[in-house]
């Protein structure tokens, strides 16, 4: 067995996507969504690993964050944390979207080539010119290289476009309208050129609208024309703006209206919160980098309501609880951080100061950066504010504290009615489910499958296997009424495997591939013994122990 590399980074890098990509295909775990019509770009079916994968990271979510209010951790205001959960629909009166924002405002700035008609948003165009291949060929470098310092000189510029610059960018002015112009400028260049100068000589663009040429064809860009991300559809059987609808773009704002029905149908005082699972989907114009960036994705939220003047508590109560979850869930390398945002960063709703961070992972493909997998942000009171106001509730949707205000005669408070403020955990499980993914993928040159998963063993799709080693001599029967032992037993946390086809090596390479734990053998001497074999995935160790124990040893390996 190899051990992991000791440099985490180096370990990301080195894992491929596409070999990633493979092994969720081949074991069942992620498939491309409608893949026998050629697919469709954004969206992932999870077959019968994958969907066990995900729903058992989904319950650890609930289970630890619902029912036992943050494993039982006691709140800044030393009293135990109170979750109660919500399922809201996907499709809610438009005007909850306009009190969000979202229709004024969730939108993305894009930009079109006018050469080869390809699509960019305009804040990925710096980024993904300098991995293009045609700024890496120019620059003779690949694009995992430092650009910003590279200096060109203007007759290799030039050579280059006379050798493969056509080729690979024929859409640069230096092909086109403006060629004399933009040669002459690089014959008479004395010095040589900065990269990022250079790339902008050769397209021709002005600083403004767009400092940049097109990073596929080096075409020109239009100017940035915002795109609202949200997927529309009509109710009813006329499809007019009337009865326009959208499919929510955040599970958040069906908390926010049913703020008012749970603080006034249950016995829940603030602080508390509300969480919920479900479907998002965002009409994300360039999705990409497998489940990360999807159109129909699942998010876990919480929002949880403070008082204004707790919310800096309860905003680093959250932020840290947030990481050491990830991190339990065998995330806990230096493959995940935790990131406070910049100021120029901060959402619409975040007040100035107020606080915000990431969690993210180092991805394969942000590797060496990393990847957003969970916002923890200070709301405020904005939603409750705008909902208020939309909804013409106005202050009836403040909340009554009796615990707060002026104290009256009788030496009790008087109360206070207030809108509390938000610290919003919010997460997402198709990212949760892709890093668990990488993280768990080890490859292993030394073991007939070259690569495991190595799932934390309360995720693992499979919970245990159970082979009898020939298909013979009432093999099969013991085998079998062990996995069904263990099914009663462990059933509800994942699959119990039972495999009695080819050789007892290709099962427990399948195994292994799969991720699943612990493989138990029915063989010659159980039969006469009592014993089985049990191996270790991670290990590879082989070891006996008594038939009657496997239960036992099983539940105590998965801390169950
Ligand atoms: N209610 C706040 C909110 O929705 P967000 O940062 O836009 O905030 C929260 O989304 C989480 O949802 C992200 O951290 C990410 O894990 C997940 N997410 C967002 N967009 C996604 C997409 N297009 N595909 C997959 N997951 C996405």
């Amino acid at each position: 067995m190899t051990d992991n590399a000791p440099d985490a980074t180096a370990d990301a890098q080195k894992k491929s996507m596409d070999d990633i990509m493979a092994l969720c295909k081949r074991r069942g775990l992620i498939y491309q969504a409608s893949e026998i019509y050629g697919g469709i770009n954004g969206f992932w079916d999870y077959g019968p690993l994958g969907a066990q994968l995900k729903k058992n990271l989904r319950d650890a979510w609930w289970n630890d964050v619902v029912l036992m209010g943050c494993n039982g951790k006691t709140g800044p205001n030393g009293k135990p944390v109170r979750i109660v959960p919500v399922d809201t629909c996907i499709i809610q009166n438009p005007k909850v979207w306009e009190a969000s924002g979202h229709v004024g405002g969730f939108s993305d700035p894009m930009q079109t080539c006018r050469q080869c008609k390809k699509l960019f948003r305009a804040d990925h165009v710096p980024d993904l010119l300098s991995k293009s291949s045609w700024v890496c060929d120019l620059a003779g470098v690949t694009e995992k290289d430092e650009q910003e310092s590279i200096l060109v000189d203007g007759t290799a510029a030039l050579t280059w476009t006379k050798k493969k610059g056509s080729k690979l960018a024929p859409g640069l002015a230096v092909f086109r309208d403006q060629a004399n112009e933009i040669i002459a400028t690089l014959k008479s260049s004395t010095a040589p050129i900065p990269l990022t100068m250079l790339i902008r000589i050769l397209g021709a663009t002005t600083e403004k609208p767009s400092p940049w040429p097109c990073p596929n064809c080096g075409g020109e860009l239009t100017e940035p024309r915002e795109f609202n991300l949200m997927f529309f559809s009509y109710t009813g059987a006329v499809f007019d703006e009337e009865n326009k609808v959208y499919l929510r773009p955040e599970t958040a704002q069906g908390i926010f209206i049913n703020f008012k029905n749970v603080v006034d149908t249950t016995r829940v005082g603030v602080p508390f919160g509300i969480a919920q699972t479900g479907k998002a989907f965002r009409n994300e114009v360039t999705p990409r980098n497998f489940t990360f960036r999807s159109r129909e994705f699942e998010q876990m939220e919480i929002e949880f309501f403070c008082h204004p003047d707790d919310t800096a508590d309860w905003y680093a109560f959250w932020r840290d609880w947030r990481m050491k979850w990830w991190q339990g869930l065998g995330l806990a390398g230096d493959n995940l951080q935790l990131r406070e945002h910049d100021r120029d960063e901060l959402a619409h709703y975040a007040k100035e100061g107020a606080g915000t961070s990431d969690i993210e992972y180092r991805f394969p493909f942000t590797a060496p950066g990393f990847g957003e997998l969970e916002g923890i942000a200070d709301r405020t009171d904005f939603d409750l504010r705008q909902h208020a106001e939309h909804s013409g509730l106005g202050d009836k949707l403040k909340y009554f504290d009796p615990t707060r205000g002026e104290l009256a005669k009788n030496g009790q408070p008087k109360g206070e009615r207030y809108f509390p403020h938000v610290i919003e955990p919010s997460a997402g499980l198709d990212r949760g489910v892709l890093a668990v993914l990488c993280e768990a993928y080890t490859p292993d040159p030394g073991r007939p499958s070259k690569v495991y998963m190595k799932f934390h063993p309360r995720l693992s799709p499979i919970k245990a296997a159970v082979f009898p080693l020939v298909k013979k001599d009432g093999m099969p029967e013991v085998a079998d009424k062990l996995r069904a032992e263990l099914v009663q037993r462990f059933g509800r946390y994942g699959a119990i495997e039972y495999d009695e086809k080819q050789s007892i090596g290709k099962r427990y390479a399948r195994m292994d591939e799969a991720g699943c734990p612990f493989c138990f053998t029915i063989d010659g001497e159980t039969l006469t013994d009592g014993t089985v074999t049990v191996r270790d995935r991670d290990t590879l160790a082989q070891e006996r122990i008594a038939l009657d124990a496997v239960g036992d040893f099983l539940a105590e390996k998965l801390g169950l």
